[in-house]
């Protein structure tokens, strides 16, 4: 498959067309962003980490029965995806408070929440991506109410199958975030990055944060806490 026409750049990915015209090429950039873009620099090696950490954590869970967009790895920063148009909704799924919640609502970041909670947010770079509920989703015309409900179940099952993965190799899944968008049959399914740049990682010893905090927070090497990451994932 070759790379084609560029279609779209974001802060982490280049989306390319191929000859074949529901599959796109997806190159992972070395970009690190935070703070809605306020923050940025170059990290050698993140492209290829994310690429290879998404890769890993989307074949686990299509063994264990959730589809994704992603087709194939193919080359250490390159992935063959299935075209899909994104619902612009951020899904973030939360067992433990952190970030923007632990900010929000006055809680001790680290706090176990008494259950799995599913927040969406509005994918709107201008607008900050501000938290958003069913009845905004529904005046903005995003989404059904019936894919709202798929964004929610796909968020729950998928939290159930990778907080076991994590668990199993010493690390909390704290939080992370989930994008999803449409085929051209418009089935909903699971799209974009699952990495430590889209995850809160803590060890479960140390509580070492190992995602990208660490470079939100200046707390010491991305590239060496995501190794950290894929190896427990047991790739190289
Ligand atoms: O910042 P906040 O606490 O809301 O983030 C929750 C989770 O979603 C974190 O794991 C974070 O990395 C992820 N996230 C993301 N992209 C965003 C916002 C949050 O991957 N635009």
């Amino acid at each position: 498959m070759n790379k084609g026409q560029l279609l779209y750049e974001g802060k982490a990915k280049r989306l390319y067309q191929t000859e074949q015209e529901d599959i796109l090429f997806v190159e992972y950039k070395n970009s690190a962003t935070a703070f809605n873009g306020q923050k940025k620099a170059e990290i050698e090696g993140k492209g290829t980490l994310n690429n290879r950490i998404t890769t890993l954590i989307f074949e686990k869970l299509k063994e264990l029965g959730i589809n994704s967009h992603f087709v194939e790895r193919v080359s250490d920063h390159e992935q063959l995806v299935r075209k899909v148009d994104i619902i612009p909704i951020e899904v973030v799924v939360r067992n433990i408070a952190a970030g923007t919640l632990a900010n929000r609502l006055g809680l001790e970041e680290g706090t176990p929440l008494k259950r799995t909670i599913v927040e969406f947010y509005y994918k709107d770079d201008d607008l900050g991506d501000p938290l958003i509920n069913n009845d905004h989703i529904d005046i903005l015309g995003i989404a059904t109410k019936e894919e709202v409900e798929t964004l929610y179940e796909q968020g729950l099952k998928i939290n159930s199958i990778l907080q076991p993965i994590f668990q199993d190799v010493g690390v909390i899944l704290v939080d992370f975030k989930l994008e999803f968008g449409r085929d051209k049959d418009g089935n909903v399914l699971l799209a974009d990055e699952i990495s430590p740049d889209t995850c809160r990682l803590w060890d479960a010893e140390t509580k070492q944060k190992l995602d990208k905090d660490v470079f939100r927070r200046d707390l010491g090497s991305l590239t060496e806490v995501y190794e950290i990451i894929l190896a427990r994932l047991g790739g190289k």
